[in-house]
């Protein structure tokens, strides 16, 4: 929450996302149909981690319309205002790694999908987990996952969206945007998380049906990553290179001077684009 003022007055024109809109315009399948609003949490991937805990199914969503901990890749700090989309959701079933790897990037595509559909913008992907609308950041993915011994118990998909909100108001670089600035006016939350939960439930069905070629191509319709100068930090090496293609939702290829160096996006550090 924007320090000292209450979530009621940072929402300014942005109704509070309530689950009984929620529940009558959802069209999915499992995604949602059980699911927690707070208007204050740590961290949204914290309430499904808790609800995983007491036996939440899959497909269980947290959002809340704060969060004081907000956190993003490699525990970075997200800032998450009144007025943004700060939602998570648990996937229980087929859990092994290759699912956890994949699941920033279809977060991301299922994001821009859902954006480019609802609203008059366009959206695109960015390596590994953001969505831009022209390069500036609207959105981020984080994917978390419990595991018992060697197995994933389960996994946390959480999705993070500028959605109605100032951006000067948390301080952030002009690279970064809220969809209230680019499209004039607040946006229909409501709508918007609809959509974003049926097109990860019709994504992640397509990757445990196995259909990774089909994943790939959707993600090259809307990506804008490829063929651009890339600055990469992988934990035992540093490359920069120029952004090849997608192998798979979690395996990429980057060509350098060396030649062509497969990255498993699990284990990146950073990521620098440099300005083409
Ligand atoms: C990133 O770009 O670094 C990922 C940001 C992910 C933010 C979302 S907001 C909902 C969920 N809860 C969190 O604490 N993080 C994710």
């Amino acid at each position: 929450m924007i320090e000292g003022i209450g979530v009621q007055a940072a929402l300014k024109g942005s109704h509070p996302v309530d689950e009984l809109a929620i529940n009558q315009n959802l069209k999915t399948r499992y995604l949602g149909r059980k699911i927690s609003i707070t208007s204050e949490c740590t961290s949204t991937n914290d309430v499904v981690k808790c609800s995983a805990g007491k036996g939440a199914p899959h497909g269980f969503v947290s959002i809340s319309e704060t969060q004081s901990a907000g956190r993003g890749r490699l525990g970075r700090l997200w800032v998450s205002p009144a007025g943004g989309i700060w939602l998570s959701i648990l996937l229980r079933p087929r859990t092994h790694q290759f699912f956890l790897d994949s699941l920033p990037l279809l977060g991301a595509l299922a994001i821009a999908k859902a954006v480019n559909s609802q609203l008059r913008l366009k959206a695109r992907v960015r390596w590994p987990n953001d969505v831009v609308v022209d390069d500036r950041k609207i959105a981020g993915v984080l994917a978390e996952a419990k595991s018992t011994g060697n197995e994933l118990a389960y996994t946390i998909l959480g999705l993070g969206i500028n959605a109605n909100f100032i951006i000067d108001e948390i301080g952030a670089s002009t690279n970064v945007a809220t969809l209230q600035s680019l499209q004039g006016a607040p946006i229909d939350r409501v709508a918007l998380i609809c959509r974003v939960l049926l097109e990860v439930e019709n994504l992640y069905e397509l990757l445990c049906a196995g259909m990774v070629e089909k994943l790939v191509s959707l993600v090259r319709e809307l990506e804008c990553s490829r063929g651009r100068s890339v600055w990469v930090k992988l934990e035992n090496r540093e490359l920069l290179g120029m952004f090849d293609d997608y192998e798979t939702l979690g395996r990429v290829r980057i060509l350098t001077r060396q030649g062509t160096q497969p990255i498993d996006t699990s284990t990146l550090l950073s990521v620098e684009y440099q300005s083409n």
